[in-house]
């Protein structure tokens, strides 16, 4: 059987891009489909300047919607990167076969670093080498697919050469995964800059929808969003990328095609009131399950407990085996 790997990081409220771009296949297909494994990577979360209070109550938020977004943990295993101890193990090793230049050459480790440095912050250790731990999630547990949105493809190419150097250096030790993208909104845009990416950790609050948020509120975002000059409604996602994103939004939330559902309107006020009544639709059941779980933190609790017992026994054979192929002595 498949074995699928994704995960999310709590640095923010989780935001409609996550949703439509990885959570809603991994509900409504990945976990059907496979053996599949979902994670709340809080390891990932330190690797910029935060809260640790906030990183605890974004780390249960976000598995409880997780779990509110249909995620059941009677087909998947639901859990926190941190509670297992053979992601920071296996990290370690990969350091030793991953190299400095590759790193360095990480897109979202570039557009990150340089946006600490303008603030006068400093890029801390772990930013650099985060995709190397993400690598390890994804090895230890002899993953096949992994599906993520376009902007963690790079990611998964690296843990693919790392596999694969592993294994001709040290022996057949790692599966070579790949990455699984949606066909429809793997990347959704800013509505209020639409040349970026829709980003949870993010400043710009009135260009995100954040799965929590009231109707009113995703209909006023919706409504606000930056569109470009020009009337007729086309989809030209180089020429007109704010309209191009809202279509793919809705496209994304109806199940149609971007491009024929913009024959379908003559005005930008009527499209953006379908797209804002369609994402409201789309957030409903989420919203609602997730009320129901916040008044049963327990049954989170138990969720995340069996998951973290079930990921450790799955991890730790392939961790093992990573020690002992680079030449570490088993433990006597
Ligand atoms: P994160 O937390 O940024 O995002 C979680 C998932 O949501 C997708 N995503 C988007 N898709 C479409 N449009 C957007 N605007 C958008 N924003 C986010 C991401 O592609 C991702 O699939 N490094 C990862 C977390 C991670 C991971 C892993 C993922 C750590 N270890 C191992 C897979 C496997 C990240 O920061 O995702």
């Amino acid at each position: 059987m498949t074995r699928v790997f994704s995960g999310v990081k709590p640095t923010g409220h989780l935001t409609l891009g996550n949703y439509l771009g990885a959570v809603r296949q991994w509900a409504a297909e990945d976990q059907h489909r496979s053996d599949a494994l979902f994670c709340v990577v809080d390891l990932h979360a330190l690797t910029v300047d935060h809260d640790p209070a906030r990183v605890r109550r974004l780390s249960r938020q976000a598995a409880s919607l997780l779990l509110a977004a249909g995620l059941d943990p009677e087909l998947c295993t639901v859990f926190v990167q941190s509670h297992v101890d053979e992601h920071a193990r296996l990290s370690y090793v990969l350091e030793c076969v991953a190299t400095d230049g590759e790193m360095r050459r990480m897109i979202q480790y570039k557009e990150k670093a340089a946006r600490e440095r303008e603030r006068g912050g400093s890029v801390r250790l772990s930013l650099l080498t985060y995709p190397v731990l993400m690598a390890a999630d994804i090895l230890a547990y002899g993953t096949d697919d992994v599906p993520v949105g376009n902007d963690q493809t790079q990611h998964v190419e690296l843990a693919r050469d790392l596999a694969v150097r592993f294994n001709q250096r040290y022996g057949h030790t790692f599966v070579v995964p790949r990455a699984t993208n949606p066909t429809v909104a793997a990347r959704v845009m800013n509505l209020q800059e639409p040349a970026s990416k829709m980003g949870k950790s993010d400043d710009v609050g009135p260009g995100i929808v954040y799965l929590l948020d009231e109707p009113d509120v995703v209909r006023k975002k919706v409504m606000r969003a930056v569109t470009d000059s020009g009337r007729e409604v086309v989809y030209d996602p180089g020429a007109r990328p704010g309209l191009a994103n809202l279509l793919d939004i809705l496209a994304a939330c109806t199940g149609g095609e971007p491009a024929e559902l913009a024959g379908a309107y003559d005005s930008y006020g009527a499209l953006k009131k379908d797209t804002a009544e369609a994402v409201v639709e789309v957030l409903r059941p989420v919203r609602k399950r997730h009320k129901e779980l916040c008044a049963d933190a327990g049954y989170v609790e138990g969720v995340l407990r069996k998951g973290a017992e079930k990921a450790r026994g799955m991890a730790r054979p392939t961790v093992d085996a990573a020690y002992r192929a680079i030449g570490l002595l088993p433990p006597v």
